[in-house]
C-alpha cells in the first residue's frame, strides 16, 4: 500500500473556493474520463472516500447511488475516488450489488464512474489526502463544480463519519438557485423557505431598501431582507427533468 509523507502531502497547494477544478484524466469503472472538461455545462460532484470494501464507504455509496436520479434532475453528475485500483473497484461494486443490504437499499447498482487513483494524482492535486488523518487513505472529501468547471463548495469529513447526502443535494439546490435569482440562501434554507436579497453590499435603512425592493420584500433590518421564494419557482428554474 503505498504511503503519503506530510511533506508530500503539503507539496500541491489546495484547491480553493473560486479556483478552476484542477485537471486529470484518469481511469474510471465507466472508462477513461477528462475532468473537468467532460463536464463542461453540468454541475459535477467529484468525492474521495477511504478505500473500497470498507463499511461507511458502502453505505455511502448505496445511497449517493440511490439518489442519482435526483442529482440528475438538477443537472448533476456523480464522480467518486478512492487510491484503490480498477479492478478493486469493480469487485466492491459487484459486491455492492449482489449481497449489500443498507436501511431499505438493496441490488444497488452504481454507475457513476469510480477513479482509479492508485498513484495518488488526482488525491494530492485536489488534497484529498491529510497525513493526521490517514496516510495510505483520501479522507472523505466532497467538491461541488459548475458548469463553468469553478469549485463552488468543499466538504471534508473524517474517515469515522459518513456524509449526510440530503445536504449535499441541499448544496446543489442552494448554489443553484443563489445563482439563478441573485439570492444568499439563510441557514439550513430548504427550496420554499424565504430567500435573502440582495447577497452583499446593499446599504440604506429598512425602510428604503423595503422601498426600493419592491413590494415582496420584507426587512428586519438594513442588512437583513427576505422574500418568499416558492419552491415551484425555484424548480422551475434549476430542475432539469
Ligand atoms: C469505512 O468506510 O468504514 C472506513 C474506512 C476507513 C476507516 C474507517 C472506516
Amino acid at each position: 500500500m503505498q504511503e503519503i509523507t506530510p511533506e508530500q502531502a503539503t507539496a500541491t497547494p489546495m484547491p480553493r473556493i473560486g479556483d478552476l477544478a484542477p485537471a486529470f484524466t484518469a481511469q474510471t469503472t465507466q472508462g477513461l474520463i477528462n475532468f473537468p472538461a467532460d463536464y463542461a455545462g453540468k454541475w459535477t460532484i467529484l468525492f474521495s472516500h477511504p478505500a473500497d470494501f470498507t463499511p461507511v464507504c458502502t453505505s455511502e455509496f448505496m445511497t449517493f447511488a440511490t439518489m442519482q436520479d435526483e442529482f440528475e434532475a438538477y443537472n448533476t453528475q456523480l464522480v467518486g475516488l478512492s487510491i484503490d485500483g480498477l479492478y478493486s473497484h469493480i469487485a466492491w461494486l459487484r459486491t455492492i450489488k449482489e449481497k449489500m443490504v443498507f436501511r431499505d437499499m438493496k441490488n444497488v447498482e452504481v454507475t457513476f464512474p469510480l477513479i482509479d487513483d492508485v498513484s495518488m494524482n488526482v488525491a494530492s492535486k485536489y488534497g484529498m489526502i491529510m497525513p493526521g488523518e490517514a496516510t495510505t487513505q483520501a479522507v472523505r472529501a466532497v467538491f461541488v463544480i459548475d458548469p463553468a468547471g469553478i469549485i463552488r463548495t468543499i466538504l471534508y469529513y473524517p474517515l469515522a463519519l459518513g456524509r449526510n447526502f440530503d445536504e449535499l443535494l441541499r448544496v446543489i439546490k442552494g448554489l443553484q438557485t443563489a445563482d439563478a435569482f441573485d439570492v444568499a440562501l439563510p441557514a439550513d434554507w430548504q427550496p420554499g423557505e424565504p430567500v435573502i436579497v440582495p447577497p452583499a453590499g446593499s446599504c440604506g435603512t429598512a425602510e428604503e431598501r423595503m422601498t426600493n425592493s419592491g413590494d415582496d420584500v420584507e426587512c428586519i433590518d438594513w442588512f437583513f431582507c427576505t422574500k418568499e421564494l416558492s419552491e415551484q419557482q425555484v424548480d422551475a428554474a434549476i430542475r432539469v427533468s
